[in-house]
């Protein structure tokens, strides 16, 4: 029988538990003997007391353990699924699931909702009208079997013990933990049952690393986490200062994102994306190398077949493809342009402004029960390094709140910088980790 009150006096006193004291303790949260007022506190106090590997990797078995896993034939291809650590913009996991599944990669991939200022793959793909994202754990094992790729979301099956625990974190403010980040994160992807895992790490003032060193940090949790349950494990850092590509929304990312998958993407987005599809690709055994699995990702979008899984995708999964591609035209409820000091260059966009405006707009939601509203978002029609004159137009903006719309327009304008001269270059890709280190110190070495 688990003593709940000596180990969060353990873990406020500043001592690590070991192995069976956490699986004993999240075990017995799990089943209802410890009440959420002993788990808060015992959140509050490994927050501020600080958590190692061994105690994280605990942590992440017994949330994993708490539900079911996707389950697999022993005969199945090699699983490998991607995930990101949240950015604004970011609609990489649309692309990529459909282009790594094109060539050959079996991907289960588990999404969320939008969380904080950040979108979530699972709102994007709900605003395709009859698109599923509550498949049980059964449908998406006959789904993976059948087109090779499944874009879920975490039902009451998957890790009930992090979805309990995550709302327990996020009424308590101990959500910017990083290795409560890491086990959360780890339990659904280790649900999936996959063999490898590409990480996108964001970095930088719209994720929720800010700063590179806490990138770093959490990188390599995950990584970590990763190898011990024996699944290879690669992360990419990427820079999340400024929006990935144009559309900062739900179904407008779900446009943006069929554009790239028409071979007309925006560089970053196309960066990002053809990096991870080619790390998935190479980590499944499609490809002999990374590079070579770069080439079949550029292919699959050259040909189409990308695209052709997607739609494939979303029609096995109740969604209409046909709006993808005619589009219902959407009527902006205002337009923000530059003021008439701007000449030169967009120098910045400050990514965590425009996510947060975007939120506000009804991308995102408020309080955990609030509705997306799925139309709404921002295009951005300038970018950092494009020409501006005063009065140019910079952005779109979509909502129903129309009330607000003043305050959403200054907000967007005021995310703008601008500068006489084109802004020096900054690479989207910043590092990579896998279980012999970071790449940036193996080339310095
Ligand atoms: N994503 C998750 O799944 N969990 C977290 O704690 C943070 C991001």
């Amino acid at each position: 029988m688990v003593n709940a009150i000596r180990l969060i006096t353990s873990k406020r006193d500043g001592l690590a538990l070991d192995r069976e004291e956490i699986v004993g303790l999240i075990d017995a949260y799990t089943c209802g003997v410890v009440p959420d007022y002993q788990m808060s506190a015992f959140l509050m106090a490994a927050y501020l007391r600080g958590m190692n590997e061994t105690e994280t990797a605990a942590l992440t078995e017994s949330m994993l353990n708490s539900g079911a896993t996707m389950g697999r034939q022993i005969d199945s291809k090699s699983r490998v699924d991607k995930h990101s650590t949240g950015g604004v913009g970011d609609k990489v996991s649309l692309i990529v699931a459909p282009t790594a599944a094109a060539c050959g990669v079996c991907v289960p991939m588990i999404t969320g909702r939008g969380l904080g200022h950040t979108g979530g793959t699972q709102d994007k793909l709900s605003a395709i009208p009859g698109f599923r994202t509550d498949l049980t754990t059964a449908d998406c094992g006959s789904q993976l079997d059948r087109i090779g790729v499944v874009i879920t979301a975490q039902t009451d099956e998957i890790a009930p013990a992090d979805r309990r625990m995550y709302a327990l974190r996020d009424v308590t403010v101990t959500v910017d933990f990083i290795p409560f980040i890491a086990a959360s994160i780890m339990s659904k992807k280790l649900a999936e049952d996959i063999d490898g895992l590409v990480l996108d790490v964001k970095a930088g003032r719209g994720a929720f690393m800010a700063t590179e060193d806490d990138a770093r940090q959490l990188a390599k949790m995950l990584v970590s986490i990763g190898e011990r349950f024996g699944t290879r494990t690669i992360a990419w850092m990427t820079r999340m200062d400024v929006p990935l590509g144009r559309a900062v929304g739900n179904w407008i990312e779900v446009v943006e994102s069929v554009r790239c998958l028409q071979g007309d993407g925006e560089s970053d987005v196309m960066e990002v994306s053809i990096r991870l599809a080619g790390e998935m690709i190479h980590l499944a055994g499609c490809a002999t190398s990374a590079a070579q699995g770069r080439k079949m990702a550029q292919c699959a979008i050259n040909s189409g077949t990308a695209l052709q899984k997607f739609v494939e995708i979303v029609e096995t999964q109740g969604g209409d493809a046909r709006p993808l591609f005619q589009p219902p035209k959407m009527q902006a409820a205002a337009e923000v342009y530059a003021p008439a000091s701007a000449q030169g260059y967009v120098s910045d966009i400050d990514a965590l402004v425009v996510g947060l405006t975007a939120c506000q707009m009804g991308v995102g939601r408020r309080v955990k029960e609030d509705e997306v509203d799925p139309m709404s978002g921002i295009i951005l029609h300038k970018k950092p390094g494009e020409p501006v004159t005063g009065g140019c137009l910079l952005a779109s903006l979509y909502t129903q709140h129309e009330r607000q719309v003043r305050r959403f327009v200054a907000a967007i304008r005021n995310s703008y910088s601008f500068s006489a001269s084109p802004p020096p270059w900054q690479p989207v890709i910043m590092d990579r980790l896998d279980r012999s280190g970071w790449l940036s110190s193996r080339i310095a070495s």
